[in-house]
């Protein structure tokens, strides 16, 4: 089992693991989780947890083939550095991870990585890199959110009409038409991306604001990779999509000595 803080407040309630500043539990008071959490996730050490706002960071996907996929942010040891009760309705938690003989060894730049996080009636994610190194380095980095859906055949995106993407099944380059549904495996990223984006259930809206990114994964396993994913029942395809807030592909952050750059999301 791995260490979490737990908050409380007038307005919402979440849980967030010490490793990857993961965030896997955040629900409005008297609502439904807004994330999705897989009963069946492993809560060890050095094992991602399947759900919530996995980190994914200093590279997204298999972006640098030297790192493991979706880099080693979201199976390191965070520190907790504070929380914040800014009042009755907000409280705040600050999380850092910092260069270690461990990531210099994978990726050899010394960094500091911090997560804000803000739970109130809306969820609000900063993830802050600060190059600590005397070289540039250039990160691609997700807050990959899973988000709890009533089931899969009624959800629609909304937002990202006309924007280009690239199909990460096909690797084709294509424009999207209308909002997205859902009828087969989806694995997209979205490119200059600046607006709001909708996530329509029956009963619900979720919004989804990014800053500091302008690229948006949008990933549904869906039945045959859903059987294939570790940590997830089969038909839990049914249950979740993933809005990423994301710098993917060409999208990354070159980040100069000294200088930090900030990806910031607000879930509401
Ligand atoms: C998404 C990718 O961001 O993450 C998918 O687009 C991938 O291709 C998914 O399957 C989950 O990745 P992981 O490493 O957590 O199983």
């Amino acid at each position: 089992m791995i260490d979490f803080i737990e908050v409380h407040n007038n307005s919402a309630s979440a849980k967030i693991a010490l490793q990857g500043a993961h965030i896997f539990h955040y629900a409005r008071k008297d609502e439904k989780p807004l994330l999705w959490l897989s009963e069946i996730s492993d809560f060890e050490v050095g094992k991602a947890i399947r759900g919530g706002v996995p980190i994914c960071w200093p590279s997204f996907g298999m972006n640098n083939s030297d790192l493991p996929q979706h880099g080693f942010a979201r199976t390191s040891e965070f520190k907790h550095l504070a929380t914040n009760e800014i009042d009755a309705n907000t409280t705040e938690v600050i999380l850092v991870l910092k260069h270690s003989k461990e990531t210099l060894a994978l990726w050899p730049y010394k960094f500091e990585l911090e997560l804000k996080v803000t739970v109130s009636d809306k969820l609000t994610m900063e993830l802050r890199t600060t190059n600590l190194d005397e070289k540039t380095f250039k990160i691609t980095q997700a807050l990959h959110t899973y988000f709890s859906i009533s089931h899969i055949s009624d959800v629609r995106v909304k937002g990202l009409d006309k924007k280009p993407y690239l199909d990460a099944l096909t690797n084709e380059q294509l424009t999207q038409n209308g909002d997205i549904v859902f009828e087969k495996e989806v694995d997209r990223v979205y490119q200059e991306v600046n607006e709001q984006i909708l996530l329509k259930d029956k009963d619900r809206t979720i919004r989804i604001k990014n800053e500091g990114s302008s690229s948006v994964v949008v990933w549904n396993p869906w039945i045959e990779k859903g059987k294939r994913m570790s940590a997830m029942r089969d038909e839990a395809y049914n249950d979740f999509v993933c809005i990423e807030s994301a710098n993917a592909f060409d999208d990354f952050v070159e980040i100069k000595p000294k200088n930090s750059h900030t990806l910031k999301a607000v879930i509401s």
